[in-house]
């Protein structure tokens, strides 16, 4: 098959989609195709989205909850009519390594959902693959260190190669269909990651006491999600459009990203009270019956949620302005200790802008 164009869409937190994206786009400069990279995060119009009128697309993400995260979702719902273009998705996942022994993350429906996505839009699905990168989810444990990530990395561009140089000699590859299997087996769990768990995650970060106000957070966040607050000593405030992709406590200067995890503790509690079933006794005789009971208490308790995290998140945002509060939180979670992590190569400038 001879392709002359290449273009990857790619979403990257900390660096490992993008390293991946990367490291195909060069195979394919290599294999003399005209290549690019473009980020999902700067294809805000239609027009923009699959720049570059490519004959081959590429879409490289990370796995979120055993699923793709919901920015490339929408990205691949907004993308334009495929008309028997041909495409190959990857999403990368959590690697790790213990003891010198490799463990391997799972993608679950993650590459096959935005293929099914790409298929019904009219594209020749060419591959689907899940490739182990270090696991980047530092607000749940410590980052790798170098030699791990480094060894997961290297296994990692070798698997992407080869998996990119036989898409380009046109055969097809399509891996992965056992955590394809498992992640349908976990398909409420990724649902309730992607309705409710994002959000949740999204408000346990604050700024330590180490935090310069320099905005660069909220400057190269892709979805941007943090808005400085305050007018003398800015403050990052992360909203609901955070997708947790770890950009912000990866690169952060002064490592002064902290995901609490006491907070996390109490807001769990918050959010799991039955208020639905008070507010329905309460209700007596006039509340509905039936199916439509149900409906109307997954409604209740779903606003009720997204009220306990939008209000708890202001209060926590409140209360970490008050010097002696915001030590007492960053002293009493783990991320404080934890070694941070982005793909070492890789720079924030890099994953902002269009490669060619
Ligand atoms: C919120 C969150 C959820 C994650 N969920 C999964 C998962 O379900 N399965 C998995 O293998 N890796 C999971 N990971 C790990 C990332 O998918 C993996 O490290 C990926 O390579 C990160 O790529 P990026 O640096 O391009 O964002 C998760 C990471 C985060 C931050
Ligand atoms: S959290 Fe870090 S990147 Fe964000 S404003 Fe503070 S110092 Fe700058
Ligand atoms: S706020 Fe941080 S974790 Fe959330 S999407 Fe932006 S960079 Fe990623």
């Amino acid at each position: 098959m001879d392709y002359k164009s290449l273009l990857i869409n790619f979403m990257s937190g900390t660096g490992n989609s993008f390293r991946a994206a990367a490291w195909m786009t060069k195979m394919g400069k290599q294999r003399g195709i005209r290549s690019e990279l473009y980020p999902i995060a700067r294809c805000r119009e239609e027009s923009d989205v699959d720049k570059g009128s490519g004959e081959l697309l590429g879409v490289v993400f990370p796995t979120h909850g055993f699923t793709a995260p919901w920015h490339v979702i929408r990205y691949a719902l907004r993308l334009p009519l495929g008309r028997g273009k041909h495409a190959f998705v990857v999403a990368t996942r959590a690697g790790s390594r213990i003891a010198s022994i490799p463990f391997p993350g799972m993608e679950g429906t993650a590459g096959y959902l935005i293929a099914l996505i790409l298929i019904l839009k009219g594209y020749s699905v060419r591959g689907v693959m899940g490739l182990d990168m270090p696991s980047n989810w530092i607000a749940l444990h410590w980052g790798l260190n170098s030699v791990n990530s480094g060894f997961i990395i290297d296994r990692a561009k070798a698997k992407a190669d080869a998996f990119i140089n036989s898409i380009l000699e046109g055969k097809k590859g399509f891996r992965g269909i056992v955590p394809l299997i498992l992640g349908l087996m976990l398909s409420p769990v990724s649902l309730g990651y992607l309705i409710i768990g994002r959000f949740f995650l999204s408000k346990l970060f604050f700024a330590s006491g180490d935090c310069t106000g320099c905005g660069l957070c909220a400057e190269s966040c892709p979805v941007k999600a943090i808005k400085m607050v305050g007018n003398n000593k800015p403050r990052p405030y992360w909203t609901f459009a955070c997708e947790s992709c770890m950009r912000c406590m990866g690169y952060c200067p002064n490592q002064a990203v902290e995901v609490s995890h006491p907070f996390a503790v109490i807001l769990y509690f918050l959010a799991t009270l039955p208020v639905s079933v008070y507010i329905l006794n309460e209700l007596g005789e006039s509340a509905p019956m039936g199916p439509y009971l149900f409906v109307v208490s997954a409604l209740l308790n779903y606003s009720y949620i997204l009220f306990v995290f939008f209000i708890a998140n202001l209060v926590l945002f409140l209360l970490i302005q008050i010097p002696l509060l915001n030590k007492l939180c960053t002293y009493t979670t783990l991320t404080h200790i934890y070694r941070r992590y982005h793909e070492p190569d890789t720079k924030l400038g890099d994953m902002l802008k269009k490669q060619v």
